[in-house]
């Protein structure tokens, strides 16, 4: 099968390469999924779990991307609850072979049912902003209706996705980003916006909840801002600093069958729009994670198209 592979740690994005590998390896609770599109993240390249599996021996020629939609071809031996022929989305494991190939092994808890009328490029960009948004803001940072969040880097992938589902369940939602991210953030549903090089944060007053993607500075100076008992929620960096009367956490998203198939009616009925700036095909990879190329929104790889044919 085709898939995109990784050797040289050193190598950076022109070590992405298309490569021939042999057809995976179903495990017991896993299911083969042939993939139609997949999501990558910019940075996971400096992952060790790209390089290594979980005991830390090397795992090269490793295939990077851990989001994908597709159609199960095959089931591991006692996998439960996905049969063959249907078309799944998810996140796959950090440690293992991903999304960016033909055919890759999921365990099947990993993947949610996905609607027909659902396009594979458009599932493929919402596992790991929306359950990251998800957990972010319910499991961790237990936002309620009638509380006001602030999210940064609201027009991002993850803020964005965010910013939707803050606005859902009848949060106050004020979004920060850069002065060209104002217009995205306001449709989005946010209702004030911030430039985070222009304004003052303080001018916020007191949240309930704050929502950090982006880290150092930024996710010091929104300690401040929390409520007594409220809560900063960071994906970017452990944080140094606690609020007074409160808590701040730092967390890495998990897959989550039951997260994945609310996030999958929310798109379904238009509800969830997650922004897919760019569609390229599985021989641009290397182009796709080179951050001088980037394209605002998600960039997804199309492996291949609706009826199973590889994409060229
Ligand atoms: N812990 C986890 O489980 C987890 C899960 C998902 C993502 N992440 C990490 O979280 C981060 C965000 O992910 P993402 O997919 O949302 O990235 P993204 O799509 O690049 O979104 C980040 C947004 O924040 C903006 N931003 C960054 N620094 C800024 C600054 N100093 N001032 C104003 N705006 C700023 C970015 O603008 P520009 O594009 O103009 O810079 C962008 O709009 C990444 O580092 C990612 O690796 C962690």
């Amino acid at each position: 099968m085709r898939a995109i592979t990784v050797r040289d740690r050193g190598a950076g994005v022109s070590g992405l390469t298309l490569t021939d590998m042999p057809y995976p390896h179903a495990a017991e609770n896993d299911v083969i999924v042939r993939v139609h599109a997949a999501g990558f993240t910019p940075g996971e390249l400096d992952w060790p779990a790209t390089w290594t599996d979980r005991a830390g021996r090397d795992r090269t020629p490793s295939i990077p991307g851990h989001e994908l939609s597709g159609v199960v071809v095959e089931l591991g031996f006692g996998t439960t609850g996905l049969t063959v022929g249907q078309r799944v989305f998810g996140l796959t494991d950090w440690a293992r072979d991903g999304s960016l190939a033909e055919y890759t092994a999921v365990e099947a808890r990993n993947l949610a049912p996905l609607a027909a009328d659902i396009e594979h490029t458009v599932a493929a960009a919402l596992p790991i902003s929306g359950l990251t948004a998800w957990q972010g803001l319910f499991d961790h940072a237990h936002l309620r209706t009638g509380q006001t969040v602030l999210i940064h880097g609201a027009a991002g992938g993850v803020g964005s996705i965010a910013v939707q589902l803050a606005r859902e369940v009848g949060a106050r939602v004020i979004g920060t980003g850069r002065a060209d991210d104002r217009e995205l953030a306001l449709r989005l549903g946010a209702q004030t916006f911030l430039d985070l090089g222009a304004d003052d944060l303080q001018q916020v007053g007191e949240v309930d909840v704050v929502f950090d993607v982006i880290g150092g500075d930024v996710l010091a100076r929104s300690t401040e801002l929390v409520r007594p008992g409220g809560t900063v929620v960071t994906i970017a960096m452990p944080p140094t600093v606690q609020p007074r009367d409160g808590r701040a956490i730092f967390f890495v998203v998990e897959p989550d069958r039951a997260q994945l198939a609310d996030l999958a009616e929310r798109l379904r009925t238009g509800r969830l729009t997650p922004l897919v700036g760019a569609v390229r095909p599985l021989s641009e990879t290397a182009s796709a994670f080179d951050r001088r190329h980037r394209t605002p929104g998600k960039t997804i790889i199309q492996v291949a198209d609706e009826e199973g044919t590889p994409h060229a």
